[in-house]
């Protein structure tokens, strides 16, 4: 196999020992090609980039999502990390992008809309055999390694079609021999997928003869798609997928999805002063997520249920939020009947808030779709009286045609301010509205 191989302490010894989580894009001295960082002088070596990389030194980098929020998530990709190229769609798919990183591959780790992130390795070749061989296995293997200096895993699994087919098991030894991981095809942490390679829209394949001619490319070389599209291996970055909060130390039936509840609030912005009120807060989801997500000048979750808070108060002291951390108390009452007496922590709570966050019952874990309306008119209600002159709710519901009726009766009250964004998750389609105060 060729040589990339990371000593114990996470050193790419192909490259003269040098740490490399100083990020694919950085040149020897640290300077970011294309950005104003100091190439090396003409004549002196660069460093081989690494194999994971592409031919421009950027980690390609595949990030799925819950359908109906890739406009979410592209934005937060190019806000956080800056990529040089815009984040492209994935052929043939609806809950991935494809972004090229410049920097270090951990930066992904910030991005809280995204399901999962896996550096993509493309391969020109034929059959999933072929990936058996030195220089194709190398690759691989040098992607294992890139996303176990991000995060450790002891094992990895494939999901790929016919994963437990011979083909597979030889190439599970030879990448476990080459790694250290375990192959454990059930539960293995770290997923590694193997499928048919997409069309690309990035020029011709890594070491796919490009052909020229004395004036540059041949034009049909450039657009003349390849015949067989090979092979991409994706690797997971991490042994979890970014969705799985590790603040998540207490469930709750019916917790929303914390990728749902980050969308939420970049939908309905962050603002440092932000008076932040979660209703029907259950385990806490909407108002950690918000919390993470920048600071806040208060924070309020107000709940019926003694459990659902007790599960709020763990997964919020897990978040560690430190010196970012408002003032949070936590409101065991009816929503719908503002102002609330909060448990031990202090006065009523009247507000104003400038943020309201909801993600009222869908009548199926809690509440009944007969008190679907009363619950979403009251909602509506009670966030309005509470909220400040400019303030802004977001609710997830599933009661869209509910939703809808009370949204037409309380038109005096709020302001659609977008097409609500229809999320597909786990067989239901609930859908984010973002409101502004009238
Ligand atoms: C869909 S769950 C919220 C889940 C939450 N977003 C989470 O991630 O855990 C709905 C919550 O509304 C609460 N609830 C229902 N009616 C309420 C009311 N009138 N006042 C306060 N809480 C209520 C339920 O106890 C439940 O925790």
């Amino acid at each position: 196999m060729r040589g990339y191989e990371p000593g114990a302490d996470g050193r790419d010894r192909s490259s003269g020992g040098r740490l490399r989580d100083g990020g694919p894009g950085e040149d020897a001295r640290g300077g970011v090609p294309g950005r104003g960082g100091r190439r090396p002088a003409q004549g002196t070596s660069r460093r081989p980039r690494p194999p994971h990389t592409d031919r421009s030194g950027t980690t390609p980098v595949e990030l799925t999502f819950l359908p109906g929020l890739g406009s979410v998530l592209h934005g937060e990709v190019v806000a956080a990390l800056q990529p040089r190229r815009a984040p492209c769609p994935v052929p043939g798919r609806d809950d991935a992008l494809l972004v090229h990183l410049d920097g270090p591959l951990a930066q992904v780790r910030r991005l809280r809309t995204a399901v999962a992130a896996f550096v993509v390795v493309h391969l020109d070749v034929p059959r999933p055999r072929s990936i058996a061989s030195g220089e194709h296995l190398g690759r691989v293997a040098a992607a294992v390694h890139a996303s176990l200096r991000v995060e450790r895993s002891v094992s990895f699994r494939f999901e790929a079609a016919g994963s437990g087919s011979p083909t597979f098991l030889r190439l599970a030894g030879l990448l476990a021999e080459a790694t250290g991981l375990e192959h454990r095809p059930d539960d293995g942490e770290l997923v590694v997928r193997v499928r048919r390679g997409r069309p690309r829209d990035d020029g011709p394949p890594e070491g796919r003869h490009r052909r020229t001619t004395p004036y540059g490319p041949r034009p049909d070389r450039l657009t003349t798609p390849p015949t067989d599209p090979g092979w991409d291996v994706l690797v997971r970055v991490g042994p979890r997928p970014l969705s799985a909060r590790p603040w998540r130390v207490a469930d709750y039936p019916g917790a929303a999805n914390a990728t749902i509840a980050a969308a939420m609030t970049r939908l309905v912005g962050v603002q440092a002063g932000d008076r932040v009120l979660n209703l029907m807060c259950g385990s806490g989801t909407l108002l950690v997520e918000r919390l993470l997500a920048g600071p806040a000048a208060a924070a309020v979750g107000v709940d019926l249920a003694p459990e659902a808070l007790a599960a709020a108060r763990a997964n919020l002291a897990a978040a560690r939020l430190g010196a970012n951390r408002p003032p949070v108390v936590w409101v065991q009452g009816d929503a719908l009947a503002p102002p609330w007496a909060p448990s031990a922590d202090g006065g009523p709570v009247a507000g104003p808030f400038d943020v309201v966050l909801a993600d009222p019952p869908w009548g199926t874990l809690h509440g009944s779709h007969a008190d679907g309306e009363r619950v979403h008119a009251g909602l509506l209600r009670a966030a309005h009286d509470v909220t400040a002159p400019g303030g802004r709710l977001v609710v997830l519901t599933h009661e869209i045609r509910v939703m809808e009726r009370c949204l037409r009766a309380a038109a005096g009250l709020w302001s659609v301010r977008a097409d609500p964004v229809r999320v597909f998750a786990k067989g239901h389609h609930p859908r984010i509205y973002v409101l502004d105060r009238r």
